[in-house]
């Protein structure tokens, strides 16, 4: 990608689908990937960084995927500086028309002496030769020396000029483990411009960890440095304490454009609709109070605060609730709507649907909307989303039954629709009723599953409000989350539940297959920080 002519424009890189997957516990499947990777295009980032085709025969197959189908931003692939994550990363990159290899090594001594096991040497010769083989394969390279803030400025340097020299053209410089503080950070990019004069003909881009809180403030002061990337994920999602929010970073730089000057591609009225996404396919709460997103961002419970908001709204709002798109809450549908006007809601929120899909997804809504009398445009798009899964879904709840009183335990008995269409059945005696219908699922599916979380939440408010659960359950050493949707949180429970049953299946059959000598895809365990 070449430097955009306006000096003042910001490039968005979102991770989410990358650094963001690593979070422990998220395990996304290709189907809902693509889904996020549709919204991040609609919200309009300029890079989706699609994941790291080499880890997995999963991941590969999503980030090929996501090239495939999703127009607009470039897609990058993350690589090590082998050949064959660089030979990986263009296989499930090359079908996008705007293809990007992503390729790192450490520079930081603690790095290379211990988990490298190297020397400097070796880096610089690495570094040459994967930008040398990515080049071959693409004109957008990008190179990250990993760890950057902790290793000699000085070597950094060296590293990044022989990138650029090879013909990188976008050098990133990540704050790995979250340790950098803003001055110090701006410091050693204004020392790296001096070091390496040609960095000014590149795109400069941050990565910061926000594991001292400070994520958003060190990319902001990289902006100010001279950065013209910013990666960042939805909702702030990655390893450890995640990385910096793209909300936030977007948000600020919207708010203060008159002060700051600078400004993003990002369409900001879809910011919220791509967070309850993330959160909701992810199963990663979005905590009441964060910024931006969290459900009290725009709320005011003082009475001196609502009042003054009711009197004049710039009291004490900074921002327009309007402008992340929170309107969206609006009813939008009753019980007497019909499949036009659902279709013609789904389309304004960008689901195109017809024929099959717009049939079920119909059907869906008239049972919701005989117990729900109205429904919301976040409601739409849970139902919607929900509804989505089912294609993808191995197992599927077909009907329950539970017996529960205060005096004698729950009793559940359920039938699941297996992968090859027989219906299973199965029954149990448990401590409550979600785990009586859990484990009535265990017993007819025949898998020893353990519940390891499991939360509900409301899709908005109101009695009649939709119920949202997420669960995380593993099975002989393999995690997997799913999500479930309904009026009954009982049925939402159970659909949560087959769907992270069947991810956990679909990932242990993906391991098997990687393990098969005759799978070319199959590579040495990988980590990255
Ligand atoms: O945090 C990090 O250093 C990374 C690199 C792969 C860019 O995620
Ligand atoms: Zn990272």
């Amino acid at each position: 990608m070449t430097k955009p002519d306006d000096p003042n424009r910001v490039l968005i890189f979102d991770t989410t689908l990358r650094d963001g997957e690593q979070s422990p516990g998220i395990s996304l499947n290709t189907q809902e990937k693509l889904e996020i990777a549709q919204q991040l295009a609609r919200l309009g980032v300029d890079v989706i960084e699609a994941g790291f085709p080499i880890t997995s025969p999963g991941d590969f197959e999503a980030v090929q995927q996501i090239s495939r189908t999703v127009e607009g931003p470039v897609i990058a692939g993350l690589a090590r500086t082998h050949a064959a994550d660089i030979d990986a990363a263009w296989g499930a990159i090359k079908d996008s028309p705007r293809p990007r290899i992503h390729t790192f090594i450490s520079t930081s001594d603690i790095h290379i002496r211990h988990q490298l096991q190297s020397t400097r040497e070796d880096v610089k010769g690495q570094a040459r030769a994967a930008v040398a083989h990515a080049r071959g394969y693409v004109e957008d390279v990008e190179f990250s020396p990993m760890d950057a803030t902790r290793a000699d400025v000085e070597f950094t340097a060296e590293v990044c000029q022989i990138a650029i020299e090879e013909g990188a053209s976008t050098i990133n410089i990540p704050d790995t483990v979250g340790y950098t503080m803003p001055l110090e950070y701006t410091a050693y990019l204004e020392r790296l411009y001096e070091l390496v004069p040609a960095l000014r003909d590149v795109v400069l881009s941050v990565h910061c960890h926000d594991d001292l809180g400070l994520a958003v403030a060190n990319s902001f002061a990289g902006l100010l440095a001279g950065a013209r990337q910013v990666e960042c994920a939805i909702n702030g999602i990655g390893e450890r304490a995640g990385n910096a929010s793209l909300e936030e970073i977007v948000m600020l730089l919207h708010t203060r454009e008159r002060d700051v000057h600078l400004r993003t591609g990002v369409n900001t009225r879809e910011i919220s609709r791509t967070s309850r996404l993330v959160s909701r396919l992810t199963g990663y709460p979005v905590q009441p109070n964060k910024a931006i997103v969290g459900r009290n961002a725009f709320a005011h419970e003082s009475g001196i605060h609502q009042d003054g908001v009711l009197k004049e709204r710039t009291t004490y709002e900074i921002m327009d609730a309007t402008t992340v798109g929170l309107e969206a809450n609006s009813i939008v549908l009753g019980k007497h709507s019909g499949r036009h006007a659902l279709q013609q809601a789904l389309s304004e929120l960008g689901f195109q649907l017809s024929g099959q899909a717009l049939n079920t997804a119909f059907k869906r809504f008239k049972e919701i909307a005989d117990k729900k009398k109205t429904l919301t445009a976040m409601d739409l798009e849970a139902l919607v989303t929900d509804e989505l899964r089912e294609e993808v879904a191995g197992y599927q709840l077909e009907w329950f039954d539970v017996e529960a009183s205060s005096r004698r335990p729950p009793h559940a008995k359920v039938g699941v629709r297996a992968p090859d269409g027989e219906e299973l059945t199965g029954s149990f005696t448990g401590d409550g009723p979600v785990d009586a219908i859990f484990r009535a699922i265990n017993a007819a599916t025949g898998h020893d599953a353990r519940l390891r979380e499991f939360r509900v939440d409301a899709v908005t408010a109101g009695q009649d409000a939709l119920g949202e659960t997420s669960v995380v359950l593993e099975a002989g050493g393999v995690t997997g989350s799913g999500q479930g949707v309904s009026t009954d949180i009982l049925e939402a429970a159970g659909r949560a539940y087959v769907r992270a049953l069947s991810n956990v299946v679909r990932k242990r059959e993906a391991a098997a297959r990687a393990q098969s000598p005759t799978d070319a895809s199959a590579a040495e365990p990988v980590s990255v920080p």
